[in-house]
């Protein structure tokens, strides 16, 4: 079997390590079990770029469970769990093509070994996959039924090919359930952004000033847990309405340069370019830290900071050291990647477990109905949103309460006020 990942040898702590993370998965072994006995994936071929981690491990099981032959690749080259990886090729025999830490060459040479199944559906986390496909292998296309997309930006990119009539065949958006991104994005990205700083620094939060920019689901919920563990939180926004939000919330919310003379630590969480720009480093306090946790690793402008420092050197592990020309400090951490994913291990199972669900159910979805899809990006079916949140409250033993006839009944009538 072809893959390519770092050392087969790392397969037991893969093993284990997926065993702990499937324990906090029960909507999607719940779906497992299901596609086990029905086999609605039989024979369909997915080509899926996604972070490697216990979690999309999980995942690989359920849609080999269902009947899918799948191959694996990285959505980003920081974020592999080597011992996954190891554990993927060895005990599932899941060809995977990723290394955590390859450079630029090898993560797209990956992503075309991975599209060497020649998919009926991609499962992509960022668009890369998609895109590749679209640049360099249209010749697959002919295969294709239908994709499926994980996150904000990648959905962005996907609907901005949609718009402009370049999209080849249909993605489903998971990551506009809200099963998915009220939960994973803030939840998820809330406390795995936090977790990853503080593996990397070790530093104390109560009371650091942490600057936020991008208030979006991922920033309210950076937002919030920095909140939370003593942080002085400041926003900064683009939008009125977010930034209305989020002084209501009860941040402070500035302009970004203004920001950058008083934050410690600096997080961004917007999905654009250059948001932690030249003007910004030269304003911040000497011993400021930056990280980014939006999904590429554009949001901190690391040409610029380059140009400015006399000295970089890695001071500790996923933290890099820029010496400015007039001796101020600037940290750097996971290369300015994923922190959660760089530095941490992503965001927990337990949210991952309904993004995953979303996505196992979606490829479901396209197995049946691919023939009615036209190349445009479709919403997750409500069916599928609704499912997931109630599975999800079943395995947490939440139960809730149903309208009777009379309420039903009332909301249906216009005739009936005070
Ligand atoms: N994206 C964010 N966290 C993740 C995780 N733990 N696994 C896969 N994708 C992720």
């Amino acid at each position: 079997m072809k893959a390519h990942v770092k050392d087969l040898a790392l397969a037991p702590e893969g093993r284990r390590r997926t065993q702990w993370a499937e324990l906090q998965m029960p909507v999607l072994r719940s779906i497992r079990e299901r596609f086990s006995r029905e086999q609605p994936l039989r024979g369909v071929r997915i080509s899926a770029c996604l972070h490697v981690t216990t979690e999309t491990a999980v995942l690989m099981q359920t849609l080999k469970a269902g009947g899918a032959q799948v191959h694996l690749c990285a959505s980003n080259p920081l974020s592999t769990q080597d011992d996954v990886a190891a554990y993927l090729v060895k005990d599932l025999q899941v060809p995977v093509f990723a290394i955590k830490g390859e450079d630029h060459k090898t993560y797209y040479r990956h992503i075309r070994q991975c599209l060497g199944l020649r998919p009926h559906i991609t499962m992509d986390d960022g668009a890369d996959l998609v895109s590749t496909l679209h640049k360099e292998l249209r010749g697959l296309m002919k295969d294709v039924w239908a994709g499926t997309e994980e996150t904000t930006t990648g959905v962005i990119r996907l609907k901005a090919m949609a718009q402009r009539g370049v999209l080849g065949y249909p993605i489903v958006a998971v990551n506009d359930a809200l099963t998915k991104h009220l939960f994973d994005n803030r939840y998820g990205t809330g406390q795995s952004t936090l977790d990853g700083i503080l593996r990397a620094t070790n530093r104390l939060m109560a009371g650091a000033v942490v600057v936020v920019a991008g208030y979006g689901w991922c920033g309210r919920g950076v937002a919030m847990r920095a909140r939370g563990m003593g942080a002085r939180v400041i926003v900064t926004e683009v939008e009125p309405l977010r930034a209305l939000e989020a002084t209501m919330d009860g941040y402070q919310v500035m302009p970004i340069r203004e920001a950058a003379r008083v934050g410690d630590i600096f997080i961004t969480v917007t999905g654009d370019i250059n948001v932690l720009s030249k003007e910004c480093f030269q304003r911040m306090k000497d011993g400021a830290i930056v990280a980014n946790s939006g999904h590429f690793n554009v949001e901190i402008d690391l040409p610029a900071l380059r140009a400015m420092s006399k000295r970089v050197r890695r001071i500790r592990p996923q933290v890099e050291e820029f010496t400015l020309k007039d001796g101020r400090r600037i940290y750097l951490l996971g290369e300015g990647r994923l922190v959660n994913l760089a530095a941490a291990e992503g965001h927990p199972s337990q949210v991952m477990d309904m993004s995953f669900a979303n996505q196992a159910l979606c490829a479901e979805f396209i197995a049946r109905h691919h023939e009615t899809l036209k190349p445009q990006v479709y919403p997750v079916p409500r069916e599928i949103d609704s499912q997931v949140a109630a599975l999800k409250l079943k395995s947490m033993g939440i139960r809730i309460d149903r309208l009777s006839a009379e309420q039903r009944r009332y909301l249906r009538s216009w005739e009936m006020g005070t």
